[in-house]
């Protein structure tokens, strides 16, 4: 028995209980939850158990695990935030948005700050065109959407939620002389 099933057997059994024995791969999104839970992001090794559990294949998995933006296959920080540079966020300053955030962070996209308290990545549209610059945060299994965004606005948030979540360490090392607008 592997470990993804030995670890969470009993929590694998209820979830495919609440679907049909020939329809096992609508499984697969809780099932990926249920894996994040434990490091924050999804090895390759567990999306293959989670290929042999639902019947599918590996690549069906990584696809899902590529196409969502709250499933993550790479470590990353206990923030997540997630700017959209799509092309209508891009054409209201989303790039620029993000190089900011980036500049102060000391990151490029994609990086994590050096305390590993927050990533910052680039996806693709999610939904909030016309409220661009936008992103989104994920904090766990939270995920919230922010609208309307400049660089100051989202550094406040970011200092408001690392300092709410009492780590123990330092703050994050954030300029403080963001542009407030
Ligand atoms: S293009 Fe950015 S939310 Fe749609």
């Amino acid at each position: 028995m592997n470990t993804f099933k030995k670890i969470h057997a009993s929590e694998i059994e209820r979830l495919l209980a609440n679907y049909p024995p020939d329809r096992k791969q609508a499984a697969v999104m809780p099932l990926l939850h249920l894996a994040q839970q434990e490091a924050g992001y999804i090895t390759e090794p567990v999306m293959q158990e989670i290929a042999e559990i639902c019947e599918i294949s590996a690549t069906e998995v990584a696809s899902i695990v590529g196409y969502y933006t709250m499933f993550h296959d790479q470590p990353g920080g206990k923030i997540r935030l997630m700017v959209c540079t799509d092309v209508a966020c891009r054409l209201h300053g989303a790039r620029e948005y993000l190089s900011a955030l980036c500049n102060e962070l000391g990151v490029a996209p994609g990086g994590t700050s050096s305390d590993g308290l927050v990533t910052i990545e680039e996806v693709k549209c999610i939904a909030a065109c016309d409220h661009a610059p936008v992103f989104q945060s994920q904090i766990g299994d939270e995920v919230e959407y922010h609208e309307n965004q400049n660089p100051g606005r989202t550094l406040d948030w970011l200092r408001l939620m690392t300092a709410s979540m009492k780590t123990g360490q330092a703050s994050m090392n954030l300029g403080q002389e963001a542009d407030h607008e």
